[in-house]
């Protein structure tokens, strides 16, 4: 038995060779204009076409390569990383600019990048066997894209995620407002959960059939960038913008600040509408959280804690620490109102696909997630014709619905687009804000709108990424 490599999923180099298409692209004239629709007419105000570029083009070079790193307590750890650090490299870039990313493949498996969230040119989305092929070990791959919307997004690889993620291969790409908010300070939280055999390694038994079975891989130890129960220090009126990442292969969050102010003000990278307090938000693998922090008045040299309650069981995540003396206060940021679709009629539009999750017995892992009784391949060897679950007109609104009909949890995440989820079991929501990855609960029904922008055949899979292993990823069409 060869262990992990044996378990996870062969892969197969793609038939489609990457155009090379940067930037962002132009819209094509063969679809008819949406122009009546007032959902679409709202989706076009909020998610631009285009931004005007600022000609500024960062250059980087991301090496995948298994290194050993002090981690979690400081002692070393064998991991898989981007340029020998977990997380990987903060990418950190304007509105406007290009990102150039040689991708070098020093890993012993086909890899390779998604930029999670982020409008990118298809063949620029990192989905193997259908925007690229897989990058060999000892090859490369040139990522490159224009960004056009300011957020908190992360990049991955796509090829046995559930494998390269949880060895360390995740990273943060910020993407910063042309004219950025003002905070004293910015802090990236990348949350990650590790399960290590007893001796402090990685546990090499990746995918099984217990993880497959319930709700991925929680590991027995949380960290934030790489260290348990980090310590953050605050000056007294000091206002930061936390910028958070669940990179968890299944462990949702649900952070509880206690006392210290937090409130929400972006969501998977995208600004709110109104910001509102970030108790009880269930942040799912894959979901971006911004949140404005700070320490309540006369709290000087106190110490706050920081406490992850989604399960029953309270998880220390981080230790808020507030100086002794006092600061002039940071100036107070003001936040422009920003658009997000009301979409106020979405509900009474027929549903355009109805995607039904569960699972079955069989398919190369003993069980199989599926999409609508399917279970999807990895290797999309034919374009991913055969993986196609819907087409979608561009700049059409669009109502999907998730009908969960498993005891397990699914955050659905969809590549390419950003939606909003319109109902809960048939009840109308306004979450105020859109995502790119919302969690379905056991047995729920949530139904979404979207009105994608970008053409190209785009991912949509489980971001539980044992779930999408067995098969809980599919492909969508935009034209
Ligand atoms: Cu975060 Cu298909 O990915
Ligand atoms: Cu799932």
């Amino acid at each position: 038995m060869a262990g992990a490599a044996a378990i996870g999923l062969a892969l197969r180099s793609g038939s489609r060779l990457p155009t090379p298409a940067p930037g962002a692209p132009s819209p094509s004239p063969s679809s008819e204009p949406a122009a009546h629709d007032p959902l679409a007419d709202e989706a076009r105000a909020a998610i631009p076409d285009d931004v005007p570029r600022t000609g500024v083009v960062h250059e980087v070079t991301l090496e995948a390569k298994p290194v050993e790193i002090p981690l979690l307590e400081g002692r070393p750890l064998a991991v898989w990383a981007y340029n020998g650090q977990v997380p990987g490299p903060t990418l950190r870039v304007r509105v406007g600019d290009t990102l150039r990313v040689t991708l070098e493949n020093r890993l012993p498996q086909p890899t390779t990048i998604h930029w999670h969230g982020v409008r990118v040119p298809n063949a620029m989305d990192g989905t193997p066997g259908v925007t690229q092929s897989a990058v060999e070990p000892g090859g490369r791959f040139v990522y490159e894209f224009v960004a056009r919307d300011a957020g908190t997004f992360w990049y991955h690889p796509h090829v046995r995620a559930s494998e390269q993620v949880e060895r360390g291969l995740y990273g943060v790409l910020v993407v910063e407002e042309a004219t950025p908010p003002r905070y004293s300070r910015e802090i990236v939280w990348v949350l990650d959960d590790w399960r290590l055999t007893p001796s402090g390694r990685v546990d090499p038994a990746f995918n099984t059939g217990h993880d497959l079975a319930h709700d991925g891989r929680w590991g027995q130890v949380v960290t934030i960038n790489g260290i348990v129960t980090p310590t953050l220090s605050l000056s007294p009126g000091e206002r930061v913008r936390l910028r958070i990442l669940d990179s968890a292969n299944g462990r949702v969050f649900a952070p509880d600040f206690g006392e210290l102010f937090a409130r929400v003000i972006a969501v998977d990278g995208r600004d709110v509408a109104a910001p509102f307090d970030a108790r009880g938000f269930e942040l799912a693998p894959g979901n971006r959280l911004d949140v404005e922090l700070e320490a309540p008045a006369g709290a000087h040299g106190r110490r706050f804690e920081i406490v992850d309650r989604y399960t029953g069981q309270p998880v220390a995540l981080a230790s808020v620490v507030v100086d002794a003396r006092a600061v002039a206060s940071a100036p107070a940021s003001s936040l422009p109102p920003h658009v997000v679709p009301a979409w106020r009629d979405a509900l009474s539009r027929p549903a355009t696909s109805e995607l039904r999750l569960n699972a079955e017995r069989g398919g190369p892992l003993g069980i199989a997630w599926t999409i609508n009784g399917r279970a999807g391949s990895h290797d999309h060897h034919d374009g991913g014709s055969g993986d196609l679950a819907f087409t979608l007109a561009r700049d059409r609104f669009a109502r999907l619905r998730f009908v969960n009909d498993s005891f397990r949890i699914h955050p659905m995440h969809l590549h390419g687009v950003f939606f909003k989820v319109l109902a809960r079991n048939d009840r109308p929501v306004d979450e105020g804000f859109m995502r790119d990855t919302v969690l379905v609960h056991a047995k729920e029904t949530i139904d979404i709108g979207v009105v994608p922008r970008d053409d190209g055949r785009w991912m949509m899979h489980c971001h539980i990424l044992e779930h999408a292993e067995a098969g809980m990823m599919t492909l969508f069409e935009v034209r």
